[in-house]
């Protein structure tokens, strides 16, 4: 099976902008007319279908490469390599992303007054994000491009998979981030898969506006979520969530909004899906803001979505501490096609979602924990109906931003004004206790907690 499978041949792309549709443009990352995103756009899908093969075909072609010991069929990013840019196998790094889990939460779902609340696990990422799957597709791009060095600005997730796949590729990389305003899990990372780690006395948008510079400078390949490749590699979470589905939609998907790519990728999927006869009927994709982080939801409530506010960005959720979002054009689309809508959320509702999904026995990062927080005021207001099923992206592992759980434990997360609006978090933490070595002392405790 997988020997046959490696001989379909992945979809021819084309790079097009989203600004001005021009096609046949050189291989940049902004369109030399307009100056908006690209996206990559497979031209021969509408004679012969990705790879020349039906819906029907494809699903079980994806399904089989499940059982195949082939190292690209194991990755749940090449295992659907039908719709997504060709690039030679031997070029192909691949730590055998993607194939993440979908978690049902009953006890979310509960809190948020729904029936039915489902996790994709993005978090479960061989680098504990789903960055991951974007960025096996664009670093295996720069290789086979001939690229030495790779580059990325990043809150920290991006820059942890980049180096990582940078080191599997035998790539150099460069890490610019804002100093002090990353999680110290997410440096190490950087630190250990080898890459050069700047920390810049400035926030992510000024690390952007840096590197944009260096990459105009230097011949280093920008690895940066505008990079339309990584969109295509993370649009594999939707088709792997769709079949996890058996392809019935759900009606609900919730993203976290940072850079705003994520939401793009999942809603190209969805766009793709429907186009290519996958499914029926569309998910609503709604994105999910912190409230010191919210240019998007500026974007639609102040201008109607016809022009980007940018903010100065603050939040305890330090990955999606972003105030000038790249693809907010994209994710808008996103949006609108998908009748989806924007929320933002407070700190503390950060910081009770992310209790409430680690009280489940699986976890996330705060950035992910938006999704549940945001559900929840969805439901207050009428647009996620009780009985309508809602999956969340959870786009970061748990272990991501242990600083942040342990403060949250022992009560140190908020100070001064905000304490004040921690009471309903009580009931959430658990500060680890210290005891004398006495086993009475520790039977005594379980009793206390039995009651
Ligand atoms: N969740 C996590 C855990 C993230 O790391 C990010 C973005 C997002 C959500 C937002 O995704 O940008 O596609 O809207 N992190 C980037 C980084 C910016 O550099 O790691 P987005």
């Amino acid at each position: 099976m997988a020997e046959q499978a490696t001989q379909i041949h992945q979809a021819v792309s084309q790079l097009r902008c989203i600004g001005c549709g021009r096609t046949a443009l050189p291989d940049r990352f902004r369109c030399e007319h307009c100056r908006d995103l690209l996206e990559i756009i497979y031209p021969g899908w509408n004679d012969r279908g990705p790879g020349g093969l039906s819906a029907s075909s494809l699903k079980k072609l994806w399904r089989d490469r499940r059982s195949s010991l082939s190292p690209i069929d194991q990755s749940g990013v090449w295992r659907f390599r039908e719709i997504l840019p060709e690039i030679p196998q031997p070029e192909i790094i691949t730590i055998k992303e993607g194939n993440t889990p979908v978690y049902e939460l009953p006890h979310c779902a509960r809190a948020a007054g729904i029936q039915q609340l489902f996790a994709k696990h993005q978090g479960m990422n061989p680098t504990g994000s789903f960055k991951d799957t974007g960025m096996t597709v664009a670093a295996s791009f720069a290789r086979q491009a001939g690229y030495r060095w790779v580059a990325c600005a990043s809150t920290g997730n991006t820059s942890a998979s980049m180096a990582a796949y940078a080191a599997r590729g035998g790539l150099h990389s460069l890490v610019l981030i804002p100093d002090g305003k990353i999680s110290w899990s997410k440096l190490s990372q950087s630190l250990d898969y080898g890459a050069i780690t700047c920390q810049l006395k400035t926030d992510f948008d000024g690390c952007v506006r840096v590197l944009n510079e260096v990459v105009e400078r230097m011949p280093v390949y920008l690895l940066n979520s505008v990079n339309p490749y990584r969109v295509e590699g993370q649009k594999t979470a939707a088709f792997e969530l769709l079949e996890q589905f058996d392809w019935q939609p759900p009606e609900h998907i919730i993203v976290p909004g940072g850079n705003l790519a994520n939401s793009s990728a999942i809603g190209k999927a969805l766009r793709e899906m429907k186009q290519l006869g996958f499914i029926s009927r569309v998910p609503r994709v709604s994105v999910i803001q912190a409230e010191g982080a919210n240019p998007l939801v500026r974007t639609v409530r102040e201008t109607g979505g016809e022009k980007l506010v940018p903010v100065h960005a603050e939040t305890m959720a330090t990955a999606i501490r972003i105030g000038n979002p790249a693809s907010w054009k994209k994710a808008l689309r996103v949006i609108r096609e998908t009748e989806g809508t924007v929320e933002q959320v407070s700190e503390v509702e950060i910081a009770a979602a992310k209790a409430e999904i680690g009280a489940e026995g699986i976890g996330c990062e705060p950035a992910s924990a938006v999704t549940l927080a945001g559900l929840k005021k969805l439901v207050r207001s009428g647009f996620v109906k009780p009985n309508e099923s809602v999956v969340l992206v959870l786009t970061g592992h748990l272990l991501k931003d242990s600083e942040f759980t342990l403060k949250f434990h022992r009560g140190d997360l908020f100070d001064g004004a905000q304490q004040q609006s921690e009471g309903p978090l009580k009931p959430h933490q658990r500060a680890p206790l210290v005891l004398e070595p006495s086993v009475d002392a520790v039977i005594e405790l379980l009793q206390s907690a039995e009651k």
